[in-house]
């Protein structure tokens, strides 16, 4: 699924100050590509993720995705079909164990249990998780494998399109490269959009177009 920015701007109104968080953005984001947004702390990258994920519209310009505008969208199917958003602190539950995270947007979609079961494997395994992991819990589990229970979630989920607010952030370098190689596969072998919103430097050099932003704009 394609994700296009038509000068897309966005401003926080507080009562005292507005703060013009993102300021006239436009591109089009193809499938199959994966992408890192680096930028310095403040330059805007979060909001224009949380636009592009639907939690907000743009204040100006409009994001069109599989060719509907965000303001067009009903959210919660915007989140359900189309986008889904991967986070530094994973967002697992943590009453649940491995397997029912993953299916989670399965039992939502009541697909049958033996579907359901069929596909959380399949998912668990391109994340590189054996079947041991199946009954723990997140608390039980190293950050990098947490990431991966995330990203497991999202595939089962069937999502085009990937938007990661500094998936690694809490990561080593070892478990950095192996999250970036599995975000990267989901673009290049799943045809998704990846998007990932970085500081790291290591994670921006294994996508394949790098955008930097600047106080709410590209440079
Ligand atoms: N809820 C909010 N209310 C008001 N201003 C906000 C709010 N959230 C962010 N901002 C401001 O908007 C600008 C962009 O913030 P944003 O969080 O998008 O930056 P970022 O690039 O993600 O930064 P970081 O790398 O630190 O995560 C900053 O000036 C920030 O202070
Ligand atoms: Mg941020």
């Amino acid at each position: 699924m394609s994700i296009s920015l038509k000068n897309v701007s966005y401003s926080y109104r507080g009562k005292y100050q507005t703060v013009r968080a993102v300021d006239g953005v436009s591109y089009d984001f193809e499938p199959g590509k994966c992408y890192a947004i680096i930028g310095k702390s403040g330059s805007g990258k979060t909001t224009l993720l949380s636009l592009m994920a639907g939690l907000d519209v743009p204040t100006e310009g409009e994001i069109i995705i599989d060719g509907k505008s965000t303001k067009q969208w009903n959210r919660n199917r915007l989140r359900r079909d189309a986008v889904s958003v991967i986070y530094q602190n994973y967002n697992l539950f943590p009453l649940l164990t491995v397997q029912e995270n993953i299916r989670y947007p399965l039992d939502l979609k009541k697909v049958p249990r033996k579907n359901a079961t069929e596909l959380a494997v399949k998912v668990r395994e391109r994340v590189e998780l054996s079947a041991s992991y199946d009954n723990r819990l997140p608390a039980h589990l190293s950050g990098g494998e947490q990431q991966r229970v995330a990203i497991a979630r999202t595939l089962a989920q069937g999502c085009k399109i990937i938007l990661a607010d500094e998936p690694t952030g809490n990561l080593d370098s070892t478990n950095t490269a192996n999250i970036v190689k599995i975000l990267c596969s989901l673009a290049h072998d799943d045809g998704c959009t990846v998007i990932i919103v970085t500081h790291d430097p290591a994670v921006a050099e294994q996508a394949d177009a790098v955008l930097q932003m600047k106080d709410g704009s590209w440079i």
